[in-house]
């Protein structure tokens, strides 16, 4: 893939940006002041949603969507007894979760699966965790995402995440169109309209603003 085409295209590109991304997450040091000074978030509240997944009882399942190149991956310990369902639509992603596990040490519970969020391939009720870091305002459709991601949750189990919001304030306008004029982001959404489409879809989602961001959780009702 040329460089030209990794600074213009979409994620199936590749992009660079995606490598920054992962650098500045995987790099506290660097990335905790960038990350600030872009988003006026902490980064420390990304990697504490992704620890959730290091918490989780022998036996569970996990479904990271977009796993993008696996930056969730750090909340994993090798000794664990789960299944990591990593999910991503662009292949150029997933190997890059490929590489970040191995690298990890943890590729014997991770599974890569191309998949469209607003069709998941998996029964209703097939996890007990979904995580998706970052993701939905890369969504062309993230009302059903959301409905999607509710979906394959079993009763009881945990939906929480991280997105780029609409209602964040006009400081992160630039970033937002810069996203959608590079195509790397969809619409996104309001904390309002977040909150609303997941207690429809049964999981009644606490949405805290953090600068961009917008952190959510919540457990689907059984
Ligand atoms: C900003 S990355 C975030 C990934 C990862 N969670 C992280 O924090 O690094 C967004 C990802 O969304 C993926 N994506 C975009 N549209 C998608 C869709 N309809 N279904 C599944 N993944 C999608 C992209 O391929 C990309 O890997």
């Amino acid at each position: 893939m040329s460089l030209l085409s990794r600074l213009r295209g979409g994620w199936g590109a590749d992009p660079l940006w995606g490598v920054v991304y992962d650098f500045l997450v995987e790099h506290p040091v660097v990335g905790r002041p960038v990350w600030f000074a872009g988003t006026h978030s902490d980064l420390r509240r990304l990697h504490a949603t992704a620890d959730e997944v290091g918490r989780l009882p022998d036996g569970s399942r996990v479904l990271d969507v977009p796993c993008g190149g696996g930056v969730a991956l750090r909340g994993l310990r090798p000794s664990q007894r789960i299944e990591y369902v990593a999910a991503d639509l662009a292949p150029e992603m997933l190997e890059r979760t490929r590489r970040a596990a191995l690298r990890r040490g943890v590729m014997h519970l991770v599974t890569t699966r191309q998949a469209d969020v607003g069709a998941l391939p998996f029964e209703d009720g097939s996890f007990d965790l979904v995580l998706s870091l970052t993701g939905l305002h890369c969504f062309p459709d993230p009302k059903r995402a959301v409905e999607e991601m509710a979906r394959v949750l079993r009763p009881g189990g945990r939906l929480v995440g991280s997105a780029l919001l609409n209602d964040t304030g006009l400081a992160f306008e630039p970033l937002r169109r810069g996203g959608r004029l590079g195509g790397l982001i969809g619409p996104c959404c309001t904390s309002t309209e977040l909150a609303s489409w997941s207690a429809a879809a049964g999981v009644p989602l606490e949405v805290e603003l953090a600068g961009a961001f917008g952190y959510f959780a919540g457990v689907k009702a059984g």
